[in-house]
């Protein structure tokens, strides 16, 4: 088959690696993809969904995948399906889950998924007065979509009022903070679960963990995500059947009884406080840089996990997972995450080594081509180093072996990714 990945980055990469590897599936195309994705495929320079789905008709292309967000809250799904072709990714509707902040609250609230005490308002008084019930610190969240900067998270009530002040008036994050989610601050560790839906059943990959932080120690500035690894020893069977029972089960049953299945990735963004999982956030797509990690851990094949959930058929697909570990770290370029960077070559060694070649890749992110068909530098995370191993040392070790091998000016990554679990 053929099939259309929406995206330009390391995500939407490495579902074109996975996709690559599955010989079910001819042509592989990007819209827009980037810098290297035209060594998977073909590079398609469109962003309008009707100008898109013109493409997807007269190339006869099977299925479409979207990697980001914003196409999907913006309606790629519904636009596609209008004209009968085949998409994985919510609808407009489901996509409010991450679109809308007091959406996947109130949500959440109306079918008793555990998360933390909140409220929802537009009015400066009902937030200070609720502000004054939390004890901190206190978490404060602009409604809209941010680009991942719309939650601020403060040490006391004064500092909670004044972020409330800046987001309601508009200063902070502008028509996305009009209206905010004020809430308790939930002390635990974090994971990132991903649900396959086809808007009945569901498939649960391995759970993952993030690293948000720039530096070492989660020290720094939040970033989109430094590095991941899955699956985490930190989540046991008790967890999972938690997000299974009160969380993905009551998910997928809510939005079918609400007039809008979801089908697509549900993006759980867990904390686990005292053995029990709460929902900080949902997603509706995969995480970058987890997916980068997931992809190279499905054993089954690529393409007939995302038909089947497209089509919602989920129930008639049995999916494996390999019995391994892989870690990905990212290399983002010298003034990530405050400004771009001027373009920089990136000069990548030749393995020469059989275990780097065999247990580790690259997920190409923020690259574009220079004049002479040279790769550079040009986005804030660059790439991912991404290691597969018997053991999450192994994937670790094959990690960094790479990174060792990959070398542009200013380019920075931690060092310690899955130190939670190492
Ligand atoms: P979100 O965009 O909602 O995932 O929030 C970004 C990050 O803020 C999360 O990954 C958490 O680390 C943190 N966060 C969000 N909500 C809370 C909360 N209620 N308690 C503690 N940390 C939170
Ligand atoms: N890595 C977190 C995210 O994609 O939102």
């Amino acid at each position: 088959m053929d099939i259309l990945i929406v995206g330009s980055g390391g995500r939407e990469y490495s579902i074109g690696l996975a996709l690559r590897n599955d010989k079910n599936v001819e042509n592989i195309y990007f819209a827009p993809g980037n810098g290297a994705s035209d060594r998977l495929g073909e590079n398609v320079a469109i962003s309008d969904f009707e100008q898109l789905a013109d493409f997807v008709e007269l190339h006869g292309i099977d299925l479409t995948i979207v990697g980001p967000e914003t196409p999907l809250v913006e309606g790629i799904v519904d636009v596609f399906e209008t004209r009968g072709l085949r998409i994985f990714g919510p609808s407009k509707a489901a996509a409010q889950l991450e679109g809308s902040k007091i959406f996947m609250k109130n949500f959440l609230a109306r079918h008793n998924i555990p998360t933390a005490r909140y409220i929802e308002t537009d009015s400066q008084e009902v937030a200070y007065t609720f502000v004054e019930s939390l004890t901190p610190p206190i978490v404060v969240k602009a409604d809209g979509l941010c680009g991942g900067k719309g939650v601020i998270i403060v040490p006391n009530h004064h500092e909670a009022k004044e972020a409330i002040k800046a987001m309601l008036n508009g200063s902070s994050f502008g028509e996305a903070g009009k209206k905010i989610v004020v809430e308790e601050f939930l002390d635990g560790y974090e994971l990132s679960v991903f649900a396959i839906c086809d808007g009945k059943d569901y498939v649960i990959l391995p759970a993952a963990q993030d690293h948000k932080r720039l530096l070492d120690n989660d020290k720094g500035p939040n970033t989109g995500g430094m590095g991941a690894y899955a699956p985490t020893p930190l989540v046991n069977e008790t967890i999972y059947t938690a997000l299974r029972q009160k969380v993905v089960e009551p998910t997928l049953r809510g939005m079918e009884a609400e007039g809008m299945p979801f089908r697509g990735v549900l993006f759980m963004g867990v904390m686990v406080v005292g053995g029990e999982p709460l929902i900080l956030e949902y997603n509706v797509r995969f995480g970058d840089p987890e997916c980068e990690e997931l992809m190279p851990l499905l054993k089954s094949p690529a393409s007939e996990l995302f038909y089947k959930a497209a089509i919602g058929d989920l129930a008639n697909a049995t999916i494996e997972f390999h019995d391994k570990y892989a870690v990905g770290v990212v290399m983002a370029s010298k003034d990530y995450p405050y400004k771009s960077s001027p373009p920089t070559q990136i000069i990548i060694d030749d393995i020469i080594h059989d275990d780097i070649k065999a247990n580790a890749h690259i997920s190409f992110a923020g690259v574009s081509q220079g004049s002479d068909g040279e790769l550079l530098a040009t986005g804030g995370r660059v790439l991912v180093c991404v290691g597969v191993g018997e053991s999450l040392k192994e994937a670790h070790a094959m990690a960094y072996k790479l990174c060792g091998q990959i070398h542009f000016a200013g380019k920075q990554c931690r060092t310690d990714i899955a130190y939670q679990a190492l």
